[in-house]
């Protein structure tokens, strides 16, 4: 994106106030009045017809009436009057408008939230809301809002969809000591969202992290495009955890795809870390916006107290960076630093007598490992050291070692004089908190961080397969020319098998006597299935017969299932019977896919059988993927160790699971504008170097 779109929304020059209100308490009043008071250096144009003076400033009738450029205007006039002052605007070539008024899309107006748009556009002018407190900047000294002030300083920049919040972390961030630069409210995000505003801060040399509180992504793919481009950390907290598009599913796939699930698998996938609550989205900002990330898991804790070492090394194994010893040279090392009594293991505890000679000599000591890959240090307050004196050891041992490429945090237990030393230490650059899980956990911001952005750089998503979208879309034409969204089990599987998947051998017989014949051709035992594009779920209906050993039995079972598929649905369009080859049993495991309304087709694979039904073992991706994040998925489920191979059982085919779901993934993005939905379960996964098969398919089409 060309950065210059922007500027006028995030660094204006000159800003004009449309609704300038004379009256103490208006929202159009304390606009003006934080843009004066805030510093904003640049002219300031309120505009009210009805007025001549307000806060030492001249106030102008209209926009175009001003004398010098205006590059910004913030609108706080009633949404009837909207458009006008956007046709004022545009006539003075403003390029950014700041509308803070509601009463548009949020409340059913969408048609006239698409015109003022349209002006805009039309203009080339970019909205920011509307239905927004404003934007804050401490570097270009602009609170142009109705927040009472310019957040607490530093190198974070917020992006929200919900204003109240804005107003709430603006005030939050003097108490909890985390610095931003630039606070940004989107409201209804008509025309700028949080991509175009992620893709301006990551160039903005004043943000070095991006904190987004999200309700909904309208285009969440072009999101995760930038995020993955993105030079620097990304933390969301998303809110709303209902499960949305659930309702209507029709697959397994689409009643176990939440927002939740779903925005996190997206997140990962673009190296977004996230937080948890408000809480947690401060830590980990705090974490984020002043140290590097953490490359490899070698944690070490330092601590004078026992207690919080245990405490801090249980959060560790929760956060997902179980504690290792340090190497013996560190070990021995170490031990020079420490009472005979003290523990150069992890944590290293240099006891209760720690003052801060030891404390310098360990920092400074086991930052410059290179074993070492991040680094917690907690202190308890004790009656021999001064909190402070801790601190500003700490502080001078990080820049004595010289290392500026590994992380440290820092845990302050204790009362006032802990406060007063932990803000100081914020203010130098090093996180500091309160409780030791409270440091871990922003730890791991920081190796999750790492551990993403590797990720996103080995990325090997696979291309589109042309050859094999031609020969599934005459599959879906020829259901499509009978008035089908739902293709039957055979044609789902002719759509997996051009995408290269094993699926089990599946014909259809049109009677008893071509059943008995296709069933001598493709060898017993044999599954017999109604296909019907009215029954989807076929078992239920008494649709399936297994295990047919001969000829009679295939014989029974044809007339069985025909008789009760008319039983549980007399007008059903029945295409015949599928005769199936029965594969050897192995792993049960399920595949499928849903149209995610924010993101699109979305991968989902999991344990099939009972475990998807009571466990809802599963785990999603944004697709496509490559085999490293279809691996990825594998070993992210509760149930992996069951494909690794449990008491004595041989691991299954991992390898061959993890290439079909690259392929899967590949399969429904190449197919987007088509399908809906889809499961391939179940799927059954032998063991290493034996592969696995499709056993059933369903594919549900778009309906158009
Ligand atoms: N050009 C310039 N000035 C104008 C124009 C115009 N076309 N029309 C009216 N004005 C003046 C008015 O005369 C008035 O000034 P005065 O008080 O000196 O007479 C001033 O502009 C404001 O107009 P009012 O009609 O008094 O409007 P009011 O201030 O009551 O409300 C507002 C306007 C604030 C935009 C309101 O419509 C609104 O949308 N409020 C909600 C905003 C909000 O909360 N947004 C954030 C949501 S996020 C959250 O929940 C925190």
């Amino acid at each position: 994106m060309d950065k210059t779109l922007l500027d006028a929304l995030f660094q204006p020059k000159s800003i004009a106030v449309v609704g300038a209100s004379t009256k103490p308490g208006k929202i159009g009043y304390t606009v003006t009045d934080r843009l004066i008071k805030d510093g904003y250096p640049g002219p300031i144009y309120p505009i009210n017809p009805g007025a001549s003076e307000l806060l030492g400033l001249k106030v102008y009738p209209s926009v175009s009436a001003c004398p010098g450029p205006v590059d910004a205007a913030v609108v706080v006039v009633p949404a009837e009057a909207v458009k006008d002052a956007l046709l004022d605007c545009a006539q003075k070539g403003v390029k950014g408008i700041i509308l803070i008024t509601s009463g548009f899309a949020e409340i059913g107006e969408k048609e006239l939230e698409q015109e003022i748009v349209r002006i805009a556009h039309e203009n080339n002018m970019r909205i920011l809301g509307p239905n927004i407190v404003g934007i804050l900047s401490n570097t270009d000294k602009m609170n142009a809002s109705f927040c009472p002030f310019l957040p607490f300083p530093g190198r974070a920049a917020l992006l929200s969809q919900s204003g109240a919040l804005v107003i709430a972390i603006d005030a939050a961030t003097y108490s909890r000591r985390v610095g931003f630069d630039k606070l940004v409210s989107l409201g209804n995000m008509a025309d700028v969202d949080f991509t175009d505003c992620v893709e301006w801060l990551a160039q903005d040399e004043n943000t070095s992290c991006i904190s987004l509180y999200i309700e909904g992504f309208r285009d969440g793919r072009r999101f995760m495009d930038i995020a993955r481009k993105t030079g620097k950390p990304i933390i969301a907290l998303k809110a709303g955890v209902s499960a949305h598009g659930a309702a209507a599913a029709a697959s397994h796939t689409g009643s176990l795809a939440g927002a939740v699930k779903v925005y996190g698998a997206a997140f990962t996938q673009c190296g977004v870390v996230q937080a948890s609550d408000l809480d947690n989205l401060f830590d980990r900002v705090l974490a984020l916006s002043l140290q590097p990330p953490m490359r490899g898991d070698n944690l070490l804790i330092i601590t004078n107290g026992g207690g919080i070492g245990v405490l801090a090394t249980d959060a560790a194994e929760r956060c997902g960076i179980p504690l290792k010893f340090a190497p013996p040279d560190v070990q021995a090392e170490l031990k020079k630093h420490m009472p005979v009594f003290g523990s150069a293991k992890n944590p290293v505890d240099i006891t209760g007598m720690a003052g801060p000679d030891w404390y310098l000599d360990a920092v400074r000591y086991a930052l410059t490992h290179p074993w070492l890959d991040g680094l917690a240090v907690l202190y308890c307050e004790t009656a021999q050291t001064e909190p402070l004196e801790i601190a500003k050891t700490i502080r001078q041992a990080v820049t004595e070692s010289g290392v500026t490429d590994k992380p440290v945090c820092a845990c302050f237990v204790g009362g006032e004089r802990s406060l007063k030393a932990m803000q100081w230490l914020v203010e130098s650059g090093i996180p500091a908190y309160a409780a030791p899980d409270t440091a871990v956990n922003a730890m791991a911001a920081l190796y999750e961080y790492g551990q993403m952005r590797a990720a996103v750089a080995a990325n090997d998503i696979p291309s589109a397969d042309p050859a094999a979208r031609g020969a599934a879309l005459k599959i879906i034409q020829q259901a499509r020319s009978d008035g089908r969204t739902a293709l039957t089990e055979i044609e789902a599987k002719q759509v997996f098998a051009a995408y290269g998947m094993p699926v089990t051998a599946t014909r259809l017989a049109k009677s008893e006597d071509e059943a008995a014949a296709l069933a001598k051709q493709t060898g017993f035992p044999l599954v017999l299935k109604i296909v019907s594009p009215d029954i989807i779920h076929k078992s239920d209906a008494g649709g399936v017969k297994v295990n047919l050993k001969d000829e009679a039995a295939v014989r029974q079972a044809y007339r069985d299932i025909l008789q009760n598929a008319k039983a549980y649905k007399a007008d059903a369009d029945i295409h015949g019977v599928a005769v199936q080859e029965m594969a050897e049993w192995g792993a049960e495991v399920i595949l499928g896919s849903v149209n995610d309304p924010s993101f699109g087709p979305t991968v989902m694979f999991g344990l099939g059988g009972i475990f998807v039904e009571a466990l809802k073992d599963v785990t999603f991706r944004v697709a496509p993927i490559g085999v490293s994040q279809a691996a990825g998925m594998m070993s992210e489920i509760r149930g992996a160790p069951i494909l690794a191979g449990v008491r004595g059982e041989k691991p299954r085919d991992r390898q061959a699971m993890a290439a079909v779901i690259s392929r899967y993934s590949q399969m429904v993005t190449d197919l987007m504008d088509e399908i809906a939905e889809t499961d391939a379960n179940p799927v059954l996964l032998y063991e290493e170097g034996k592969g696995l098969k499709v056993v059933d398919a369903r594919i549900i089409l778009k309906k158009k």
